[in-house]
């Protein structure tokens, strides 16, 4: 069983947070979701959840033939949403606004160098349907899939809508993955066409994301007939003849017009690759129509989202949130989105609050880290800037810390702006708790409740629902929403060890640890798996495990997170090298050959902030790795747990170093 009063939350102080921030009454007059509607929208969801959905399903998706079912149970939890209607993804958030805001700005983008450009919704569809031919040409078709590894450009939007329009299934891929996280990527998802750039950039430097692709590519990925190669930094690149077309070729040659492909409403759209706590990476399999309704209808409730917001979530569309809240949901909503290519202290610490006041954000979404790397540089440099038109903020992808969270309350929203602070996962498509910025009072460092249609609640190792105010338990979804994951990629067992066993497929468990106070507000606590939240990202322990192991002079490493300032927690790794133990500059070197080792392999995200070397790792009697112990360790706590059943106490010491 997790012991809960073993976790410690990343932030302590959440246990005594009493202050509370009713929304501004100016904000909460024109709200689109004000506490009528909330109270309104509650108590249909509570009343009859399938049929809360389905009247949302018909009123916000363009069917191209209505669905008959609203939820198919019969191969629980192997969920169904909507099954027998039809729809295109790309036709409801591009054809449908053709009419009414063909010529509002859909996209701003701005890259790293200060290149500008804007698409309306006009020349973005017109861009999707050249780019859907141009895979047409190229012979892919519904159900195929198409891995998307790029700069965060307008392209990248483009190939995910052009692959959403012919009913092909994309894979997006992170640029700052390694070739050999691409090649795993690939190779499990079987995909035939591979979309990537020539570069690009990032913290003044270029990113060569086709270099990556062509030594990824060489060494397996057999399924891949075709590499579409945006030109983006201007940089050579090998273009090998019967496999790689440039992007402007191709989509030169194409007309701007494409049919949707009218697909199921349980087709596969995407699959999204995230890391587990054992094993490789699992490609999380999302829907058409329920995942369409969850991102659209939580844009519009959480952000608010009106005609005249810009709204700017500075998240990768290699992560969820950049499937959700840029290339999905707001522009489901018809809003207009920003999109920003680099790094946020690039070329310093104002660049955010710089594309705010330059392309007129009124809403902002980002991830704590960002905010705590922010912070640091000091109030002077946003003091700077004009953000009088920001009405709303966003957090997403860890507990933010209230000392952050009051930092972006004061400094960036000036007192004015709401702070929603969403959690959600890969897997849930949507955000799913989450103040409503019209009508929720927030508390520094909760995300208060749930969305309407989502049963979210607390239970223990029983499965009982844990009602004691602050007493902390599992996080679990009682009841199928239809945003939901619906499987894992070629491996539906583990969607079912994973999220369903648990509690006898009874409730899906989210892997998080949470509790709720005296008003029934969630705090969530973090992972109660090994998986390591780093920089709002979800980093697999057994995955740099394995990636450490791979080296020559390693046999064996144990991996755990410490809390790190900024990045919420950091990569800690004990490794027990072949031969003498390192110790000196031998160490130092070693270390650094590591570190860069584990970019290689992963990424730059997973290198190990601190390696310890030992002469063996603490083992209970049946030989499992002492984690908690481990953990203890890495944050310089007193260790509390029982270390009568290690194998060889001794070694305590040696890794406190
Ligand atoms: C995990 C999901 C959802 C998009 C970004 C990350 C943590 C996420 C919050 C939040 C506390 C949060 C959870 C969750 N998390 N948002 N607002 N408060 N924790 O997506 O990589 O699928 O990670 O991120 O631990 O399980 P992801």
């Amino acid at each position: 069983m997790y012991d809960f009063r073993m976790s410690t939350p990343v932030v302590e102080s959440v246990l005594t947070e009493q202050r509370s921030f009713p929304p501004a009454p100016a904000f909460a007059a024109t709200a689109r979701v004000r506490p009528d509607d909330l109270a309104v929208l509650h108590a249909e969801a509570a009343a009859d959840p399938q049929a809360f959905w389905a009247g949302l399903a018909r009123a916000e998706i363009a069917w191209r033939k209505p669905f008959t079912e609203v939820l198919d149970e019969s191969r629980a939890p192997n969920y169904r949403w909507f099954a027998d209607g039809e729809l295109n993804v790309s036709w409801n958030c591009l054809d449908v606004h053709l009419a009414d805001r063909g010529d509002k700005t859909a996209i701003v983008f701005e890259g790293e160098p200060g290149d500008v450009r804007t698409l309306s919704y006009r020349e973005l569809h017109a861009e999707v349907c050249r780019f859907a031919n141009a895979l047409k040409a190229r012979g892919v078709e519904r159900g195929d899939r198409v891995v998307i590894y790029m700069p965060m450009v307008p392209e990248a939007v483009v190939a995910m809508q052009a692959c959403a329009r012919i009913g092909a299934i994309h894979s997006v891929v992170f640029g700052g993955f390694s070739a050999i996280s691409l090649k795993e990527r690939i190779e499990d998802a079987g995909a035939r066409c591979l979309v990537t750039a020539d570069g690009g950039r990032r913290g003044g430097q270029v990113i060569e994301l086709k270099a990556a692709a062509d030594k990824a590519l060489a060494e397996g990925c057999a399924s891949i007939d075709t590499v579409f190669v945006l030109r983006r930094t201007g940089e050579p690149v090998n273009m090998r003849q019967d496999r790689d077309v440039w992007w402007h070729d191709a989509v030169a040659v194409q007309g701007a017009h494409c049919d949707p492909e009218w697909v199921d409403a349980e087709h596969p759209l995407f699959l999204l690759y995230t890391s587990g706590s054992t094993g490789r990476p699992k490609g999380i399999q999302h829907s058409s129509a329920g995942y369409l309704l969850g991102a659209k209808l939580s844009s519009r409730w959480v952000f608010d989202l009106r005609d005249d917001d810009v709204f700017f979530c500075t998240a990768d569309v290699g992560w969820v949130t950049g499937h959700s809240y840029v290339a999905y949901g707001p522009l489901a909503a018809g809003a207009t989105i920003v999109m920003y290519e680099g790094a946020p202290t690039y070329p310093d610490g104002g660049r955010f609050w710089q594309l705010c006041v330059r392309h007129g954000v009124t809403i902002f979404y980002t991830a704590p880290t960002a905010i705590r790397a922010l912070m640091k540089l000091g109030e002077e440099i946003p003091a700077r800037y004009d953000l009088s038109k920001l009405r709303l903020l966003g957090s997403v992808g860890e507990p933010i810390n209230p000392e952050a969270w009051m930092w972006y309350h004061r400094v960036i929203g000036r007192e004015r702006c709401p702070i929603v602070d969403t959690w959600w996962q890969t897997e849930t498509g949507a955000i799913m708790i989450s103040p409503l910025p019209g009508v929720t009072a927030t508390k520094p460092g909760s995300c208060t409740r749930p969305l309407p249609g989502i049963f979210a609640d607390i239970v223990d190792d029983e499965g009982h629902s844990v009602n004691t105010p602050d007493a902390g338990g599992y996080l679990v979804i009682r009841k199928p929403w239809p945003s939901m994951l619906r499987t894992i990629w070629g491996d539906n067992a583990r969607y079912l060890s994973t999220y369903w066993d648990k509690f006898r497929h009874r409730y899906y468990v989210a892997g998080d640890s949470a509790h709720r106070d005296q008003d029934g507000y969630f705090w969530i606590m973090g992972r109660i798996d090994d998986v390591l939240n780093v920089a709002g990202h979800r980093l697999g322990t057994m995955e740099i495990e394995s990636a450490l192991v791979a080296h020559p002079r390693i046999a064996e490493a144990a991996v755990v997170g410490r809390q790190h300032e900024i990045k919420g927690e950091s990569v800690f790794a004990y490794v027990v090298c072949r031969g003498a133990r390192p110790v000196g500059e031998e160490a130092a070197a070693l270390t650094k050959e590591l570190r860069d080792w584990v970019t290689e392999q992963l990424g730059a995200i997973a290198k190990p902030e601190d390696i310890r070397y030992a002469d063996n790792l603490p083992k209970t009697r049946s030989g499992k790795i002492m984690r908690r112990l481990l953990r203890a360790v890495a944050r310089g706590e007193p260790i509390t747990q029982d270390i009568s059943t290690l194998e060889n106490p001794a070694i305590i010491d040696q890794l406190r170093g």
